[in-house]
């Protein structure tokens, strides 16, 4: 079992045992942790031997109509706002799931993470009458809970035992029946921490959600399971024992965190993506095989080997995002790729044979160009494919079949980690399909293993921050800006010039470099900044030479290059760097500072960076 960096499956834990009513602090602690996205709400509570849920699929405000109307009296509990993975939002989906068989249901249990091997668990469990109420992975957890505490009535060494029979991430709070008082929590890869308070104890997902009720607090480390009472809190680790717990203060003031810290949610998705990266490939790498899969495609590899040709369908990032594709399926599979408008491939008269096979690309999952695209390639009898962030969504119901971004829920306006989940997604599928080609073990070995460095060379890349905004310092008075990318990095210039857009309402954009001289470059002043992303590559030194074009006409020349690159440092106003990496991991290391250089003209501009002009988050019109 493999912890990701703390997981961005971005639901909230908290649990309450004190000496006074659990619930209101339960809620009020799910609606300090709403900035993260989420569709579904639940609490739960524990008096004498009576465990009592409410949970609704919705916002926390229809969770409290139900408290109103069915309120809770009890002293302890816990409580979770979800963002569906496994199953889509409803309220049987909803956390918090219980645990238990033969009509007696001992445990309530929360969940964030992923649970990887749920299936395997669901059968066992089922043999052995545990009866199943939702689709989600979290539910094995509660049943495997209940199992252990049929053996021991101790929820705390209950919980401890089940722990070792999972295989991913979570952070975990649980309550028990006939134990008042105790709420049990649990951290593997999934964020927890414990607030200290007088005659009372918390638990939560992120400090932001306990910080009105006390500011000390204990970080739980993988590993460790916590045991909760009024009184005191005890923490065992898993296999190495009683730790003693190192009491922290937090030092922010409870109402400056909605956002956890960042100033926006764009910003905040930006400095997440190492984790999306992480989230999106877990599981699929497989390296004893130098490939990638994917539980959904819903098509064998035979059928896979038969695809003479892939067609692409999505909008605004989405469709970016499916360029890079092209080029990393045409590189790796060896297979013609076609990248469409949605709005556009809906109404065209495009010829599909039997062999092409559709992929939708959508972050939201309902945009309506996309999905009319999906429903039009369905109509004509194609298996439909979809790429998609959100769970349940419609694109995501209606595709034959697919894969999960797995990127959290992503707020900001102006799409940034679910570019890269979507890019690391398709890099993963252009090494399956390459691999069932001709593509040889080490090849593939080393485009999985330039892959899973992702994650860490993206960690370097938001470190220059400060080298980036002064590159929008020069931007900033700007009217009209060119993004030049050449391969690879055509769809990344394309990108960045769309951010550059949409958040700070500046004309941008996007050329491949070299197609630059048969027309944009007559715009080519000094008060038009030239963006080249530029990394080492096979068209590197042709690139150059464009790059002296402009410096020739006196434009500000940005330098998006390889770390060490004097020659592109030299021609350029402002110059930054990417930590040297292969070419088809790149774009993802590429686009960082595109977005970082967009968020920060933007804030300069003094623009409403998460709430862009005329812009909605997902345009469900045509
Ligand atoms: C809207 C958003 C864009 C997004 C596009 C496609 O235009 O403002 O940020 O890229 O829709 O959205 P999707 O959810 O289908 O990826």
């Amino acid at each position: 079992m493999r912890p990701g960096p703390g997981g961005t499956i971005m639901c909230g834990i908290v649990g309450y045992t004190g000496l006074h009513q659990a619930s209101p602090i339960l809620v009020s602690g799910l609606r300090r942790l709403e900035y993260r996205g989420y569709d579904s709400a639940g609490v739960a509570a524990v008096e004498d031997d009576r465990l009592e849920v409410r949970k609704r699929a919705g916002r926390v405000r229809a969770l409290e109509e139900l408290l109103d109307e069915m309120p809770l009296h009890a002293r302890c509990g816990i409580s979770h706002t979800r963002w569906a993975t496994h199953g889509p939002a409803s309220d049987r989906n909803a956390h918090p799931h219980l645990g238990g068989r033969g009509g007696r249901m001992t445990v309530a249990l929360v969940h964030n993470g992923v649970i990887e091997n749920h299936v395997a668990l669901r059968r066992e469990l089922e043999a052995e009458g545990f009866l199943f109420q939702s689709q989600t992975d979290t539910e094995v957890i509660a049943h495997l809970v209940a199992r252990e505490l049929e053996k021991a009535d101790d929820p705390f060494l209950a919980v401890r035992r089940a722990l070792p029979r999972l295989e991913g991430t979570y952070g975990l709070g649980v309550v028990c029946a006939g134990h008042p008082g105790v709420v049990v929590g649990a951290r593997f890869g999934s964020p927890l921490v414990v607030g200290v308070g007088d005659s009372e104890h918390l638990l939560a997902s992120d400090a932001v959600a306990i910080a009105p009720h006390t500011a000390r607090v204990a970080y739980l480390q993988d590993g460790e399971v916590v045991r909760l009472t009024p009184q005191d809190f005890q923490i065992q680790h898993l296999e190495k024992g009683p730790i003693t717990p190192r009491i922290d203060r937090i030092d922010w003031k409870p109402d400056a965190v909605e956002l956890g810290g960042h100033a926006h949610y764009m910003l905040k998705e930006i400095r997440e993506q190492p984790e999306t990266v992480t989230d999106a490939c877990r599981g699929r790498l497989i390296r004893a095989e130098g490939t990638a899969h994917f539980g959904g495609l819903n098509l064998s590899p035979r059928q896979l080997r038969r695809v003479r040709r892939v067609v692409f369908a999505a909008c605004g990032t989405s469709w970016h995002a499916a360029m890079v594709g092209e080029y990393l399926i045409e590189r790796l599979a060896d297979l013609p790729v076609e990248v469409e408008y949605a709005s556009e491939f809906r109404y065209r008269n495009a010829p599909l044979d039997d062999r092409t096979l559709v992929f939708v690309l959508s972050q939201s999952g309902e945009t309506a160009d996309t999905l009319g695209a999906l429903r039009e390639a369905r109509r004509r009898g194609h298996p439909t494919l979809a790429i998609v962030n959100t769970v349940g969504s419609t694109i995501a119901r209606e595709a034959d079949g697919g894969i999960y971004l797995h990127a959290g829920p992503e707020v900001g306006v102006a799409s940034t980690k679910a570019f890269s989940a979507q890019v690391v997604v398709l890099a993963m599928l252009a090494l399956h399909l390459g691999r069932l080609r001709h593509l040889s073990f080490p090849d593939g070995m080393a485009v999985l293993e330039a892959i899973e460095s992702v994650p860490a060379l993206m960690g370097e890349v938001l470190k220059t921050e400060a080298k980036i905004d002064e590159a929008a310092a020069l931007m900033t008075q700007a009217r009209n800006a060119l993004y030049l990318g050449r391969d690879i990095h055509f769809p990344v210039a394309l990108e960045g010039a769309l951010k550059l857009k949409e958040i700070s309402y500046l004309h941008a954009e996007g050329y491949p470099t070299a197609e630059m001289k048969h027309g944009p470059i007559a715009l080519v002043d000094r008060e038009t900044p030239c963006v080249f992303v530029a990394p080492k590559g096979s068209l590197h030194a042709k690139t150059l030479s464009n790059v002296e074009e402009v410096k020739a006409r006196h434009g500000t020349i940005i330098g998006v290059g390889t770390e060490g690159d004097e020659g592109l440092a030299s021609l350029s106003d402002i110059f930054l760097p990417i930590p040297e990496a292969p070419e088809v991991i790149q774009p993802l290391l590429a686009v960082v500072p595109l977005q970082l250089l967009a968020y920060h003209v933007a804030r300069r501009r003094g623009c409403d960076i998460d709430k862009p002009r005329n812009l909605a988050k997902s345009v469900t019109v045509e």
